[in-house]
């Protein structure tokens, strides 16, 4: 009789990095339903499916982007379009419209899953990203022109991406998945197949899954815009979404709990993981480095220090003051308040 495995043997515990296979299922809910949806490669290739399209189709000129936002994702959008920013971080709420003109789109990016307060005078296109927070009321309810998301940030799914209309209007046609982009799905997939059986306790070596996976990472979204791979597609279907929303808002609270508070570091009120925002950049290496010792793998989103577009002071201070932990489906709250314990020890020196 075969038995059910650990799902993390105690000996492998670990905290972070990319997410490893799930079985689970249920019944996916979507923001999507009925809105002329088209999945994608990732969502930079989503991104660049639809703003080629609103380009022939509409005459889209160039796309404001938020200042504080993701360099290789805005490296990727100027193969289709002129790109410029508008100031908003995370750490910011934005009072003034964005100034437009003739042409362009505004991406308004829910960051870390917050309530977007952006406001976008009549006349432009307005995309927003949901990746951080798909369930969110405000991707729900939206009443923008187009949305996008990435759906491996949040999902356990080795790629995909997806445009659709909140308003209902005619979106672009998905476009096969090419050669390249198959090749990268196989190995992300391989790598989270792979992480699985290694947190379980399996024989295989760390490197051999992260190599494959950082092979990947480097090559996802970069190649000719792809369509999502068969696997992800049928997959999506069955994820529950609703479920894994609620599970990443208790371990929030569980770390806040946990955690409480310290001089020199708050946590940003967003709900996409536990983005902690210090007061001085060497405090926040430093934390970072101590949690790397007890396995705990904090992300940094994301680094500003070589922009392919013009940034403010601000954006490029707060990225070296910033470390977000993760805070999915994966874990329990007992996982969460270890890891605001390791946190504080780290602090305490
Ligand atoms: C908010 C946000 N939007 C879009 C993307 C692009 O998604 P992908 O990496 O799947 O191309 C990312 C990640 O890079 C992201 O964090």
């Amino acid at each position: 009789v075969p038995v059910e495995v650990e799902r993390v043997a105690a000996d492998r515990w670990e905290h972070g990095s990319s997410l490893d296979l799930s079985l689970e299922s249920g019944v996916a809910q979507v923001p999507w339903t009925g809105r002329s949806e088209s999945l994608w490669g990732s969502g930079r290739d989503a991104m660049r499916g639809l703003l080629a399209w609103g380009r022939a189709e509409h005459g889209w000129r160039r796309l404001l982007v938020p200042s504080y936002y993701c360099q290789e994702v805005v490296e990727a959008l100027q193969i289709e379009i002129a790109v410029a920013t508008y100031d908003l971080r995370p750490t910011t709420p934005r009072i003034d419209p964005v100034d437009v003109r003739d042409g362009d789109v505004v991406l308004v990016v829910a960051l870390f899953g917050a309530r977007p307060g952006v406001q976008v005078p009549d006349g432009a296109v307005v995309l927003e990203d949901h990746s951080h927070d798909l369930l969110a009321p405000w991707a729900i309810g939206s009443d923008a022109h187009y949305a996008i998301a990435s759906l491996r940030k949040t999902l356990p799914l080795p790629d995909g991406g997806v445009t659709w209309s909140p308003r209902g209007l005619d979106g672009p046609p998905e476009r096969p998945m090419t050669p390249e982009h198959g090749a990268v799905a196989l190995d992300r997939l391989s790598a989270m197949i792979l992480k699985r059986q290694y947190l379980a306790g399996a024989s295989i070596r760390k490197e051999a899954f992260r190599k494959i996976a950082a092979r990947a990472e480097a090559r996802i979204g970069r190649g000719a815009v792809s369509g999502i791979s068969a696997y992800s597609r049928s997959r999506l279907s069955t994820l529950p979404i609703e479920a894994w929303r609620e599970a990443r808002a208790a371990n929030l609270e569980a770390f806040r709990g946990a955690f409480g508070g310290a001089p020199g570091v708050h946590i940003l009120d967003a709900p996409f993981a536990v983005t902690l925002v210090f007061d001085d950049p060497a405090r926040r290496d430093a934390v970072r480095a101590g949690l790397l010792h007890r396995r705990i793998y904090g992300t940094i989103l994301w680094p500003q220090e070589d922009p392919v577009i013009p940034i403010g002071a601000a954006d490029l201070d707060l990225s070296r003051r910033i470390l977000s932990i993760h805070a999915d489906q994966r874990y329990t709250p007992a996982d969460m308040v270890r890891v605001a314990g390791a946190v504080r020890r780290v602090l305490a020196g």
